[in-house]
């Protein structure tokens, strides 16, 4: 099923994790005993639903109502034991109630890192993680890119350095995938 959505996603040019971003994933999950899941940018459901077969439930942000109607195709299909709610919001919109997570996977618009991170860290358990995905942004170099990626380039490394300075959070990034980063809360 999983191999299906990634080659749909091929087919329609559309950004999903990359097979190594996902093992680290996994390893995560694993790792710090991941049980729920905030996502932030489901697309067509792919990360999602590979999230719910390593046993976790989760709670999805998408804005994009082509994706909302992918992503819902599916999860009717393939979420069979309901793991998967889909809130088919703009993350920085919603109001809404939300649930508290051990794990925050950041996997949206680049440009708004920042507010997603601040946004939602209320809403981590105590021992909780936040992830990210694409800070390497492709390891794409400012001085061959055009001005639109360059202030992206620039965003997110702003990002990195807002996470690597942070007082309540202790980041390690990895040169896995597109780029991934970890950030745990400092103990008290
Ligand atoms: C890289 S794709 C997500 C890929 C997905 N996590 C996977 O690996 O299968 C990013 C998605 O985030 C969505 N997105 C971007 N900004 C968003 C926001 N503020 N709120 C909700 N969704 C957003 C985009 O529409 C896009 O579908």
């Amino acid at each position: 099923m999983l191999k299906q959505l990634k080659q749909y996603a091929v087919d329609h040019h559309i950004p999903i994790i990359c097979d190594e971003g996902l093992l680290f994933l996994d390893v995560t999950i694993k790792k710090y005993q991941v049980k729920d899941v905030l996502e932030i940018g489901t697309a067509i459901g792919y990360s999602a639903l590979a999230m719910a077969s390593f046993g976790c439930k989760i709670d999805t942000f998408e804005r994009n109502q082509k994706m909302i109607e992918q992503a819902k195709v599916h999860f009717n299909q393939y979420d069979e034991r309901n793991q998967i709610q889909l809130i088919p919001y703009d993350a920085l919109d919603y109001q809404g109630e939300l649930r508290s997570y051990d794990m925050i996977f950041i996997d949206a618009a680049k440009a708004q890192y920042q507010n997603f991170f601040e946004k939602f860290v209320p809403y981590l358990k105590p021992n909780g993680i936040v992830v990210c995905d694409n800070l390497s942004f492709h390891h794409l170099k400012p001085e061959f890119v055009n001005r639109n990626t360059r202030q992206l380039i620039r965003k997110i490394n702003a990002f990195k350095t807002f996470l690597q300075e942070h007082q309540d959070f202790k980041t390690v990034f990895y040169d896995q995938g597109d780029g991934m980063s970890i950030s745990q809360r400092k103990s008290l």
